[in-house]
């Protein structure tokens, strides 16, 4: 095997080309957007390049004009713990050229193959290290011949053009949106693999000898739904090339961490640490790196959607950095250097405010984190360690080694897995609850809705248990277990305390958990319901949101005090004090044995 190709391109010269060379070519160049997106209450984070671009894709007129140059800055958190290999990072940086209803195929293609082989303005890579895929058609779209044509005519050969299916080739942000079928490019890095069949082909990419580094994206579809609804108003095209991925290339790694972008940071970690491990640097240098650029984009540390994955950021990074004993301050240098790297694209990056938020944050950890170590017992569920404390996998079978106990994986594996489902359903539609509708009343009407379950167990007794329910804009119904009418008095009870409970401005707080788990804190269940092994949960109370999480640990021993716990999959409001006035509209019978109460908020 010949050596890879190196050059010094450093990572910023490359952000530079990419601009300089669409600027030429008639873009203009547009700002990244915030990595919480605007106006798109569907996802946590911008995911992709394309996601700011949405309502220009679908049609509306953007006021820089048709033609568009971007780096986006992206957060994916769907699967942690592929991070610390190659290629996942969970902060990075797409690269990308815009067409809003104006070019096609013919010039994206082109450009595409030009920025990449072009010595004087683009990368000057090696045009027969390039293999293409392209869209081999499916009951939405045919075969994409017209871009194969293109390529053929730009140089790169037949044999090095493969045609795969929608599952590799048509891009589309989720189940709702603007999509297309796509054109690949990937790139040899071992530098003398020449012609592939296509099964080589697809295991030299597994493999990754052939590593994928521009997605042409030809948006002119639409989905709805998970479906392919028809064409848009307007042909788009959407590319996006990952600055990590391309200055890997550039530099000869594999990696990114190996580059300008990052191996700074892993060599000062290297040096200080005592328990020195590979995979754990890499991932508290992607953790800190992520959880910078989110603070600096105003997210805050918290125990729900975006403050929460931040949290688990910081936390996992936290756990690994014990277990390498390094000293404290070099979380602060880090995240220094990580400002000095960044400032001047984005100079929100360059305040000491953020390496507060984060320090602090971590402060409040470590002193948990020793205590989970401390707590360590046999009994203590790996799958609660991993995702309450973000303990890795390896960390907890180590400290069962050191404790004479083993973990059994299998059981973690199965949990972890439901796990992973649950929150990418979770973030898919963060909105998909129980509910019949997500309007705001509604979801206020849920919140109240928890709220009446528990006063009236407290002035009727914990024997009462909830035994249907319905919501709608304008009312909640609660069927509930109880032999007899209840007095005025005691409605009237009830309802002051829920009203209490609305005053004193309670969190509202979601956790996933292990059934059993949830169980032992007396979770309310429905009855009869069949729930899986790993649970949504629902608390409400006062509980310290600094030292927040609901385990058994902290409700225990730091006094935190839930008003309610359910068992149930949201949405909920995040604190009470969003309801309004509640009222008791009518109590009667519903069935032997079961009331039924409406009430209404205002
Ligand atoms: N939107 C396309 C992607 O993220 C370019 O791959």
């Amino acid at each position: 095997m010949k050596k890879m190709e190196k050059t010094n391109m450093q990572s910023q010269e490359i952000r530079t080309r990419f601009i300089e060379f669409f600027k030429k070519r008639g873009h203009a160049v547009i700002p990244s957007a915030s990595l919480v997106p605007e106006n798109d209450p569907s996802v946590l984070f911008n995911t992709a390049g394309m996601q700011p671009l949405v309502p220009y894709l679908l049609g509306e007129h953007h006021p820089m004009g048709k033609r568009l140059v971007d780096v986006q800055k992206c957060v994916r958190t769907g699967d942690l713990d592929d991070i610390g290999d190659n290629r996942h990072f969970s902060f990075f940086e797409m690269m990308g050229n815009w067409s809003l209803g104006d070019y096609f195929k013919n010039e994206a293609i082109n450009w595409s193959y030009e920025f990449l082989t072009s010595k004087d303005e683009g990368l000057g890579l090696d045009s027969k290290r390039l293999y293409i895929t392209i869209f081999q058609g499916d009951e939405n779209a045919p075969f994409d011949q017209e871009s194969k044509d293109i390529w053929m005519k730009a140089g790169i050969p037949e044999n090095r053009i493969y045609a795969l299916p929608a599952e590799d080739n048509w891009w589309s942000p989720g189940d709702n949106g603007p999509c297309g079928p796509c054109s690949e490019m990937f790139y040899d890095m071992s530098g003398d693999i020449g012609e592939l069949t296509h099964e080589e082909f697809l295991n030299a990419v597994k493999k990754e000898d052939v590593i994928e580094i521009w997605n042409d994206v030809f948006m002119e579809y639409e989905k709805k739904d998970g479906k392919v609804i028809g064409k848009l108003s307007q042909k788009n095209v959407d590319t996006g090339a990952g600055l990590e991925r391309i200055t890997a290339v550039m530099q000869g790694k594999k990696t990114a961490y190996d580059t300008d972008m990052l191996a700074d940071v892993i060599e000062k970690i290297k040096l200080q640490s005592k328990n020195y491990n590979e995979n754990y640097a890499r991932v508290i240098t992607d953790h800190l790196r992520t959880a910078l650029l989110l603070v600096s984009d105003g997210v805050m540390p918290s125990n729900k959607d975006r403050g929460y994955i931040l949290r688990r950021l910081i936390r996992r990074a936290i756990v690994r950095s014990l277990k390498l004993q390094f000293s404290a301050t070099l979380t602060e240098e880090i995240l220094k250097l990580f400002i000095e790297k960044y400032k001047v694209i984005y100079p929100q990056v360059n305040s000491q405010k953020n390496i507060e938020i984060i320090i602090s944050e971590i402060h409040k950890f470590r002193n948990t984190v020793e205590d989970g170590m401390k707590e360590f017992k046999k009994e203590i569920d790996p799958f609660v360690l991993a995702t309450t404390y973000g303990f890795p996998i390896e960390l907890t079978q180590e400290l069962a080694k050191e404790r004479g106990t083993t973990v059994d994986l299998e059981d973690y594996e199965k949990k972890m897995a439901e796990h992973q489902k649950l929150s990418q359903t979770a973030s898919a539609g963060m909105f998909k609850g129980g509910l019949a509708n997500h309007n705001p009343q509604t979801i206020r009407l849920h919140t109240a809705h928890h709220l009446l379950l528990s006063a009236l167990q407290e002035v009727l007794g914990k024997s009462v248990k909830q035994r249907g329910s319905n919501i709608t804009e304008e009312r909640l119904r609660m069927d509930f277990s109880f032999d007899r009418k209840m007095t005025d008095e005691e409605k009237k009870k009830v309802e002051d305390i829920v009203n209490v409970n609305i005053a004193k401005g309670l969190n509202v707080v979601r956790r996933e958990m292990p059934f059993v788990e949830a169980e032992k804190l007396g979770a309310e269940m429905e009855f009869g319901a069949k729930y899986p092994e790993i649970v949504s949960v629902y608390f409400i109370g006062s509980g310290n949101q600094e030292e927040p999480l609901p385990s058994p640990l902290l409700v225990n021993e730091r006094g935190n005090s839930w008003v309610s716990i359910e068992f149930c999959g949201g949405p909920h409001i995040t604190n009470t004090s969003e309801i309004g006035h509640f009222k008791i509209q009518k109590e009667e019978a519903s069935s032997q044995g079961v009331r039924r109460i409406k009430a209404i908020i205002n």
